[in-house]
C-alpha cells in the first residue's frame, strides 16, 4: 500500500464497521467451503492495487466471527475493552520488539510497571519478585515450569533430564514427578512434554465436587511416589480451572510444598485477576506461598489477546535458567532494561501497552468493579439455573463460571446448534463424567437482560432435541453406534 495514512484511515473504518455490525444480529456459522468459495483467500503472484487490497481485507474482516458481540461465551475471554484495543492497534503501528530498551524505549518501562504491579498483588513485590511477558498462559506456564525444573534439578539446563545433572535416574535422584489436579489446563501436560519431563510423570490428583484439588490425595500420591524411589519436584495448583472456575486450596498446597521441599506453581491464567477485587481476592489466599504464578490479562481483565505474565518470587531466575547471551542484541543498557535476556522469545510483540492504557482508563477501582460485576453475573446465571426446573446445576460454582445441563438434552448438541444458528458461541465441558454447558462470565458490559436472553436461547436450543443422557460413557457409546 503506497498511501499509508489513507490505508490506516480505511482500516479504522473497517474496524468501526465491524464493531457496528457485530452488535446487530446473529451471524450464522459459515462453513470452510463456503468461505473458500466466496472470499479471495489465495495468495496472488502479482500484488493488487491499493483499493483492491483494502476491499479484500474488508471482505475477510466482515466474515470473521466476533468475540465481542455479547453472544460469545465460548472461551475465557470476550467483550471489548476499547482503551486496550486502540492501544494495541498503536502497538502494531510502532512495532517495537520488546527485547531491548534500545528497540522499545519507553515501552520497556511500561512493561516493568505492569510486572511490578501484578507481582505486588501476588505478594512477590519487587525488588524481590520479577516477571516476564509471554504469549499466553500456556507459554507462561512453560516458562515458570522451566525455571522450576532447573531450580529443582540443577544442571538439567546443561545436561538434559537424566543427563548427569541432578535431574533424573542417571543422577540417582529417581524420575522427577509433577502434581497437578485432574482439572489442570492441558498446557501443564504440554510443558511436561516440552521440558523433557514426560507426560506420564504428571500425576493428576482428584478434585472435590467444586473442582478443587484434594490435598489428602496429593499427600497420598507424593508418599506413594517417594516410596517407589521417584522424585517429586513440583506442585502445579490451578487458580480458576478452565471448566469449573475452581480455585485449588493454596494454603494447604503451600504447606505440602514446604513439607516436601517442592516448587509450588500457581496457574492463575484464568483466576489470578480476582486479586483486583477486595471482595473476591480471598480465593487467591495463599498465593504468596507460591514460587511462581501465571496471570493472563487477556482473559478476565479484557485485554486483547495475548497479554500474559509469568511471575517468580525470587529475582534473577528467568535470566539464569532461560537466558542466553547474544552479543549482536544485548549491547546497550543494563540487563534489567533488556527483557530479552530473560524471556522465552527473541523478537517479541508489545503486549504491555494495551494493558497499561486500559489501566489508565479503569484504574485499580475500575478493575475491582469489573471483577465484582463478573461475579454478580455468575451469581445471576446460577440463580436462573436453580430457579428453573428444566435446568440442572452441575457443581457449586466458585467464581465466574457456571456449569449446568438442560435436563435430558445433549449439551454437545445444544452448543453446536447455537453456533450454527449464530445465536451464541458457547462450549461444553466435562464435569464429573457428564457433558455440561459452561457459561463463563468474562464480559462486564453484558446486562442482566443479555444474560437472561442467552440462558433462554440455551434452553430453547435444547427444546427441539430428543431426550438424551449427558453421561460421557453414554455419549461415547452413541457416537460409536
Ligand atoms: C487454567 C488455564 N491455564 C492456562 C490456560 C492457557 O492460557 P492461554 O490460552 O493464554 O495459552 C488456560 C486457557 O484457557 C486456562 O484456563
Amino acid at each position: 500500500l503506497r498511501d499509508s495514512e489513507h490505508a490506516i484511515r480505511t482500516a479504522a473504518e473497517i474496524a468501526a464497521k465491524f464493531i457496528r455490525d457485530e452488535a446487530a444480529s446473529p451471524t450464522p456459522r459459515r462453513e470452510p467451503k463456503d468461505l473458500a468459495r466466496s472470499l479471495p483467500l489465495g495468495l496472488p503472484r502479482q500484488g493488487a492495487p491499493d483499493g483492491e487490497v483494502l476491499r479484500r481485507l474488508a471482505q475477510v474482516i466482515e466474515a470473521t466471527p466476533s468475540s465481542s458481540n455479547g453472544r460469545f461465551f465460548s472461551q475465557l475471554f470476550g467483550g471489548r475493552d476499547v482503551a486496550a484495543t486502540v492501544a494495541d492497534m498503536l502497538a502494531v503501528v510502532t512495532n517495537n520488539s520488546m527485547y531491548t530498551f534500545k528497540a522499545a524505549g519507553v515501552q520497556v518501562l511500561l512493561e516493568r510497571e505492569i510486572i511490578g504491579k501484578l507481582a505486588g498483588m501476588v505478594g512477590f513485590a519487587p525488588p524481590q519478585g520479577e516477571g516476564i511477558f509471554a504469549p499466553g498462559g500456556s507459554m507462561s506456564n512453560l516458562a515458570a515450569m522451566m525455571v522450576a525444573r532447573e531450580e529443582m534439578l540443577p544442571g538439567t539446563r546443561e545436561e538434559g533430564v537424566g543427563g548427569g545433572g541432578s535431574g533424573g535416574d542417571d543422577a540417582g535422584g529417581g524420575r522427577p514427578v509433577v502434581y497437578a489436579s485432574a482439572e489442570a489446563h492441558y498446557s501443564i501436560a504440554k510443558a511436561m512434554n516440552i521440558l523433557g519431563l514426560g507426560r506420564r510423570n504428571l500425576r493428576k490428583i482428584s478434585v472435590d465436587e467444586a473442582g478443587r484439588m484434594l490435598p489428602g490425595e496429593l499427600r497420598r500420591a507424593i508418599r506413594g511416589d517417594l516410596a517407589r524411589g521417584l522424585r517429586p519436584i513440583m506442585i502445579v495448583a490451578t487458580a480458576g480451572t478452565t471448566v469449573q472456575g475452581a480455585f485449588d486450596p493454596l494454603p494447604e498446597l503451600g504447606d505440602i510444598a514446604r513439607e516436601h521441599d517442592l516448587w509450588l506453581h500457581v496457574d492463575g491464567a484464568f483466576g489470578a485477576s480476582v486479586l483486583l477485587s477486595e471482595k473476591h481476592r480471598h480465593l487467591m489466599r495463599g498465593c504468596e506461598l507460591a514460587d511462581s504464578v501465571v496471570w493472563d490479562a487477556h482473559k478476565v481483565m479484557g485485554a486483547p489477546l495475548t497479554c500474559s505474565v509469568a511471575l517468580t518470587k525470587r529475582r534473577g531466575l528467568f535470566e539464569r535458567h532461560i537466558g542466553e547471551a547474544a552479543d549482536y542484541l544485548f549491547q546497550a543498557d543494563d540487563d534489567e532494561l533488556n527483557p530479552g535476556t530473560r524471556s522465552l522469545q527473541c523478537g517479541r510483540r508489545n503486549d504491555a501497552l494495551k494493558l497499561w492504557c486500559a489501566w489508565q482508563a479503569h484504574g485499580d477501582e475500575g478493575y475491582a468493579r469489573r471483577i465484582d460485576r463478573l461475579f454478580e453475573q455468575a451469581a445471576l446465571v446460577r440463580r436462573i439455573v436453580e430457579e428453573d426446573p428444566g435446568l440442572v446445576l452441575s457443581c457449586p460454582p466458585q467464581s465466574m463460571t457456571v456449569c449446568f445441563e438442560v435436563a435430558g438434552r445433549s449439551s454437545v448438541e445444544i452448543c453446536d446448534r447455537l453456533d450454527r444458528s449464530g445465536e451464541l458461541k458457547i462450549s461444553y465441558g466435562i464435569v464429573a463424567g457428564r457433558a455440561v454447558v459452561r457459561m463463563v462470565c468474562v464480559n462486564p458490559d453484558l446486562s442482566d437482560e443479555d444474560l437472561r436472553e442467552a440462558m433462554a436461547a440455551i434452553k430453547a436450543a435444547g427444546r427441539g432435541l430428543p431426550e438424551q443422557d449427558n453421561a460421557v460413557e453414554k455419549l461415547e457409546t452413541q457416537a460409536m453406534g
